[in-house]
């Protein structure tokens, strides 16, 4: 049996390197984008997930029951969450943590909101670890920029306030935010799909470099440059 491996974006810019690398071909299942095609002997679907937790889910349920895939890899752009991560480095998802459970203090009428007294809450912090083989693959895939390995932070969020970010990493211990890895990750732990999310930090906000559209598809492009050699390792090395 031919092994298929899933490969997922959340926006179009995502995927179209690879779409037109691959050659795929379109087609479409409850208003999600599936582009599948073959290579090196085995089956490639490339999946437009759409922006954020709610989306990625369905796109990850549907992508599961409708082709079966044998190992799920997410990936696309985030923000970093610490000072010494620069825009290009690329972040591969030994953990996933969940950023979006926060539980508030009290306050009453006219006492506004401070995001900055806002704690994890007990329920619901999803933190769940990548296949350990597929972290290893893509440890050894070349990449001429800096690969780090660490926890992947997402929720429906995108944090642009210094001090918030210091908190939550002080927290959770995320080196990175994006809006689909954890629930790609819940979804592959429940059908026992082996995942693995790998990202490209395009923005920094502590180190004061936001999202400017050039910067933005640069790290795109490079990264499904780096997925096209991570899928050929998964090929030759995952299913050996
Ligand atoms: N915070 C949240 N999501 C981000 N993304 C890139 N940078 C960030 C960030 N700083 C990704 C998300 C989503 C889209 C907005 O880009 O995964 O798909």
């Amino acid at each position: 049996m031919m092994k298929t491996i899933l490969i997922q974006g959340a926006m179009y810019g995502e995927i179209k390197y690879l779409v037109d690398f691959w050659k795929c071909e379109k087609t479409e299942i409850n208003g999600y984008s599936f582009y599948k095609c073959a290579y090196n002997g085995i089956n490639i679907i490339i999946s437009l997930t759409k922006i954020g937790i709610i989306h990625s889910t369905i796109a990850t349920m549907i992508g599961i029951n409708e082709f079966k895939p044998d190992v799920i890899i997410n990936q696309g752009t985030a923000g970093g969450h610490t000072r010494n991560i620069k825009v290009g480095d690329i972040i591969i998802g030994e953990k996933a943590v969940y950023l979006n459970n926060p539980r508030t203090p009290v306050k009453g009428f006219g006492e506004g909101s401070n995001a900055l007294e806002w704690i994890p809450g007990n329920s619901g912090t999803f933190l769940i670890n990548a296949n350990t083989k597929l972290v290893n693959i893509a440890k050894n895939t070349e990449y001429d920029g800096t690969l780090l390995c660490g926890k992947l932070g997402s929720g429906d969020i995108y944090s642009r306030e210094v001090d918030r970010i210091d908190l939550l990493h002080s927290q959770l211990g995320e080196l990175s935010e994006d809006m689909e890895t954890i629930s790609v990750y819940k979804v592959c732990e429940t059908f026992m799909v082996p995942v693995l999310g790998v990202r490209i930090i395009s923005n920094n906000e502590i180190t004061g470099n936001a999202d400017v559209e050039e910067q933005f598809e640069f790290a795109q492009k490079t990264l499904q440059k780096y997925i096209i050699r991570l899928t050929q390792n998964i090929s030759k090395d995952f299913f050996a």
